[in-house]
């Protein structure tokens, strides 16, 4: 379909841009022209003018700018075409159609939305009868307003076999079942002509009936709901020349020129959620139709938001749900989109969490989403244990078959990049400058060596390679716990200290992995807060651990627990962490002294061996004194 500029500037001049604005937002008249508060920005004090002669719009504060097409793809989210030719339509113009075969489809489908509008407005209208008053009670039961109820256009469709089917009869059975409101019995198997036909019948009866409209508003299909309890919860519209379940986006039609003033867009599970999500403020919510997120829905979704958030159940299923979609969007990833993951407490779906909590706490989970990399590594480290060496090196590939399905070149590189960044953080971080300096004979400890017989030694292996895990003594044990919690409260201190944490050999396979999500979520930019700390960590025995430490009885770090001068307590971490990672080292530098002093019996091998010794001691002593000093009820 070509459209000829001349045509096009006959569109533009038949429609009245101030009014074509004036639907969506409030104008109001000013001179020649007409001024708004600018709906492509925040403000209060309108800069934005239209000038209905010109054609155009333009806000002198954000610099917003185009004409009525612009406006409908800019502000109302459409794709060209559709905004084309839903002015064209409004103008009374018709769209130039290509091929003949292009306008008997759209021929069809304008018969095909006639009996959706039509089938809309039988329901919306038995929802305010007298068969309506469950449907309504059961509305009410659920907190939806009257206007949220408009906006979504709730209806109700009667426990009837034919009300409709007789409602809407002009349009023809044919019609009626070709858009999925009438069923027909016979329609899967044509017959040889000699079965009997049996009669089309209603699709939905009794039940609370949703419209799914497309972009433009437009009814394309309808979810209905069973009142009450009872299976199938939802009844949906079978795929129709309008409907495709995979690229339909629940609400898109309203969370679209939302998504442009808040720049956001949230992908929740179902329905009611987003309907709840409305009702509470968050008008910029989707839901894909009761199935995994489809590619033509990830695309959809970037047009809108370059990084849409997923909001999905803290369980196990939604868990995956998310997984799934962020596998599915690895391959079609390019420069500036992404996916971002909110987690919702267990068992909450957004209408819920927003019931039980309120609004704020809807806002905290978005708030806490974490980025899609951060989604993939957490869950690749989660997928098996990671204690023996051939256990680390699975990591390792897992993580390359998840970058190797990037394929766009700069992303994959920056996946792959990233991830062995933080593969090496984890596995084989430098360690921070030793508590002391082992002489080695004659320099480097890195070259064989003749003893003072002349016999040839192997080189000293650098200090910490045969160290043991943390945690083995009860005092180990305690200053770990104490500071894992002490970073669980203060989450901003855990990337100041990220590389001595990093390199912690912790033998506890539990508190290692507690510890490895926390530094891994300090690689985000935002500082992380406790709670979003505690969402990160999902709701298996990491979280219960967590929430374990976090209580009031647990141990701390500083004795004065209520410390807020960070610089105290950045201190205070520091020399913790220090000492910690210092236990295993000694006693393995003590090992060797006293080797090499048994080796090789010399003054000098034992003034050394001494001298760690002492180290050694003083540590202890440290040692005992800060889990001594952890106030423990
Ligand atoms: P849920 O079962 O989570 O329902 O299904 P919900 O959204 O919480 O609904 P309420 O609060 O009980 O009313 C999530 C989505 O899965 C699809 C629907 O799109 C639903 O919104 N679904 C669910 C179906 O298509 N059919 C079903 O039988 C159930
Ligand atoms: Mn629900």
């Amino acid at each position: 379909m070509t459209l000829t500029p001349q045509w096009l500037d006959e569109l533009r001049a038949r429609t009245s841009l101030s009014t074509l604005i004036g639907r969506t937002i409030k104008v109001t008249k000013a001179g020649r022209e007409y001024k708004a508060c600018c709906p492509f920005h925040n403000e209060k004090t309108p800069s934005f003018t239209i000038n209905d002669e010109k054609g155009f719009y333009h806000c002198f504060g954000c610099g917003a700018h185009g004409d009525a097409i612009r406006w409908m793809t800019d502000q109302r989210g459409l794709p060209f075409m559709e905004a084309v030719k839903e002015l064209a339509q409004a103008a009374g113009m018709d769209v130039p159609a290509a091929d003949p075969r292009a306008a008997r489809r759209a021929e069809a489908a304008k018969g095909l939305h006639d009996a959706m509008a039509a089938a809309q407005s039988f329901f919306e209208e038995q929802l305010g009868g007298i068969d309506g008053g469950d449907a309504r009670a059961y509305l009410q039961k659920r907190g939806i307003s009257d206007a949220t109820r408009r906006a979504f256009g709730f209806g109700f469709s009667p426990d009837s076999r034919g009300r409709l089917k007789t409602a809407l009869k002009d349009f023809g059975e044919p019609m009626l079942v070709e858009a999925g409101l009438l069923i027909d019995p016979d329609g899967a198997e044509p017959d040889g002509g000699n079965a009997r036909k049996r009669d089309s019948y209603d699709r939905f009866r009794g039940r609370l009936m949703l419209p799914i409209r497309d972009i433009r508003g437009r009814v394309i299909a309808f979810g209905g709901r069973i009142i009450g309890a009872g299976e199938p919860k939802y009844l949906n519209s079978p795929d129709t020349p309008l409907f495709d379940k995979g690229r339909t986006l629940y609400n898109i039609d309203r969370a679209s020129p939302a998504s442009r003033s808040t720049g956001r867009v949230v992908v929740v599970e179902g329905y009611m959620d987003v309907i709840a999500l409305a009702q509470a403020g968050f008008s910029d919510a989707v839901a894909p139709l009761g199935t995994a997120l489809t590619e033509h829905q990830i695309e959809r979704l970037w047009k809108m938001v370059e990084v849409p958030i997923l909001c999905f159940d803290g369980d196990t299923a939604g868990q995956k749900a998310a997984i799934r979609a962020a596998t599915r969007a690895l391959p079609l990833l390019r420069p500036g989109h992404s996916l971002a993951f909110a987690t919702l407490p267990t068992g909450q779906d957004p209408d819920d969490l927003i019931r039980a909590s309120g609004a704020q706490a809807m806002d905290a989970v978005l708030g806490s989403a974490e980025p899609l990399i951060e989604r993939l590594w957490r869950h690749e480290m989660a997928a098996a244990p990671l204690d023996t060496p051939e256990q680390k090196a699975a990591l390792k590939q897992r993580l390359r078959a998840v970058t190797d399905a990037i394929q766009h070149p700069d992303v994959r590189a920056h996946y792959a990049h990233a991830f062995r960044e933080r593969y090496d953080a984890l596995f084989f971080a430098r360690r921070e400058a030793a508590p002391f300096q082992p002489r080695t004979p004659s320099g480097s400890g890195s070259r064989w060596q003749r003893d003072k017989r002349g016999n040839w030694k192997p080189p000293i292996p650098p200090v910490g390679t045969e160290a043991r895990a943390i945690g083995v003594s009860g005092m180990e044990q305690r200053l770990l716990r104490a500071i894992l919690a002490a970073l669980l409260r203060h989450p901003e201190q855990i990337a100041s200290h990220r590389e001595m944490l990093s390199a912690l050999q912790i033998g506890d396979p539990l508190l290692a992995q507690l510890l490895a999500a926390m530094i891994s979520a300090s690689f985000r930019k935002e500082t992380v807060e406790t709670q979003a700390l505690l969402t990160i960590l999902g709701q298996g025995e990491l979280y219960n651990m967590a929430k374990g430490m976090l209580r009031a009885d647990a141990f701390t770090l500083t004795p004065d627990r209520m410390t807020t001068d960070p610089d105290r307590l950045a201190r205070d971490l520091e020399e913790a962490v220090r000492v910690m990672a210092q236990g295993p080292e000694l006693e393995a530098a003590l090992e060797e002294a006293t080797r090499r002093f048994k080796d090789d019996v010399s003054e000098e091998n034992l003034a050394e061996q001494q001298r760690v010794r002492a180290l050694k001691a003083d540590h202890d002593r440290r040692l005992a004194e800060l889990a001594q000093s952890e106030d423990i009820v």
